[in-house]
């Protein structure tokens, strides 16, 4: 928190220029549903450590989950600046027409849209983190075995429900059974013959988001998983080939265990294919080839990019979360959510001794006049007429 100096120049000399950070005010935060307790206390603990008061919405969230926070929270925390609302979806239209100093919002486009508009009547800066399609390019190159191991992994992992998951993957045609059997071998090794009996793999968060997913499963054919269970919400770890582009699995975000693979050429192909649609949350790549990570790095754009793994730059503590585009706004975590959730204020503390420089702003003009100002507001000989704008 302490002031940033800023560089001085001649005629700032005897000034102290500084930026401050302040706390924004009054933060509105809205946690995402499918990871609630980092979704709503990682910026949460950025907007208290910048020193704002917040108002947290758990709308959407599991029960449990929202019972607990709602209970925890207030007895652990100053009851007159943090304040939680355990409610709905449909309470938080009521929520957002009250005016608020800044919102951060996870979650979905639909709301996001929503969010955006109430924070525009009242001109609200916004942190915004939605969906996004995550493509995943496998190079020929490539270790098979790993890759598959890390994709299957992150996309099946809390049952498919990360936004930063790997969303579809792009690879070469003839390498395209190879890789499905090699996950496949993953799955078994992670879940069992049957994941529905294993302890370790998830159930959709609700009825919901179960037959929105379940839908999808008729997209393109079901190499393996594709079973399903009503009354457990049971999804069956999936990959899917011969999908189309337009099918419904590749237009919203699927945000469940189900992994469509589609085939391109070359990299050439899927870089096409990815800069063609709105920029993701994240973009993967593995390769063993320095340059085609090299290439995808520099041709694609996202909110953050990963090659050699999936997932694992939204889980490293240093490493900021972010959007870009139509995935949202803003980046948080750590030292980022301490200035996402502050406000820099510019401050000049004037000195009053040195009229002599001063007094060259003012009218009459001369050329000498505006000589010794050039000089005075340069930083140093060799960049003057740049910085002075
Ligand atoms: C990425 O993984 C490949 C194995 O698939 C490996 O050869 C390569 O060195 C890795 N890239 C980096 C930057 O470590």
């Amino acid at each position: 928190m302490q002031p940033v100096p800023v560089q001085k120049s001649m005629s700032s000399l005897l000034d102290r220029c500084f930026v401050q950070t302040e706390p924004i005010g009054v933060v509105l935060i809205i946690g995402g549903w499918s990871f609630p307790f980092q979704l709503c206390l990682i910026p949460l603990v950025g907007a208290v450590a910048a020193g704002n008061c917040v108002v947290l919405h758990l709308s959407g969230i599991g029960t449990h989950a929202a019972n607990l926070l709602h209970k925890l929270i207030p007895t652990y925390m100053d009851n007159d600046c943090y304040h939680v609302i355990p409610g709905s979806n449909h309470q938080l239209g009521r929520v957002l027409e009250n005016k608020f100093d800044h919102i951060f919002y996870t979650g979905d486009r639909v709301t996001g849209k929503e969010v955006i508009q109430a924070a525009a009547k009242h001109i609200t800066s916004m942190s915004l983190v939605l969906g996004g399609k995550n493509p995943c390019y496998v190079d020929k190159s490539c270790d098979l075995k790993l890759a598959a191991r890390r994709i299957a992994w992150a996309r099946f992992v809390n049952a498919g429900q990360s936004s930063i998951a790997p969303e579809y993957i792009l690879c070469h045609p003839e390498m395209r059974e190879c890789f499905i059997n090699e996950l496949q071998i993953c799955v078994q090794e992670f879940y069992g013959k049957t994941p529905q009996d294993s302890p370790n793999y998830g159930r959709m968060a609700n009825m919901e988001h179960y037959h929105r997913v379940k839908s999808l499963l008729s997209c393109g054919k079901v190499v393996f998983g594709g079973e399903t269970d009503d009354g457990e919400r049971y999804i069956a770890p999936t990959v899917l080939i011969d999908v189309q582009e337009c099918d419904p699995v590749m237009q919203s975000e699927i945000l469940g265990p189900v992994l469509p693979i589609l085939t391109v050429q070359n990299l050439d192909e899927a870089i096409h294919f990815i800069n063609r649609k709105e920029r993701p949350l994240a973009v993967y790549v593995y390769s063993q080839n320095q340059q085609v990570i090299s290439d995808f790095l520099c041709r694609t754009s996202s909110g953050s990019f990963c090659s050699n793994d999936s997932m694992i730059q939204s889980v490293y503590a240093s490493m900021p979360c972010g959007a870009v585009g139509n995935t949202g706004v803003g980046i948080y975590r750590g030292k980022y959510s301490f200035e996402a959730f502050s406000h820099s204020r510019i401050c000049l503390l004037r000195n009053t001794a040195v009229e002599c420089v001063t007094y060259l702003r003012y009218p009459p003009y001369t050329d000498k006049a505006l000589r010794l100002l050039l000089w005075a507001c340069s930083f140093s000989r060799k960049k003057s007429w740049c910085q002075i704008l």
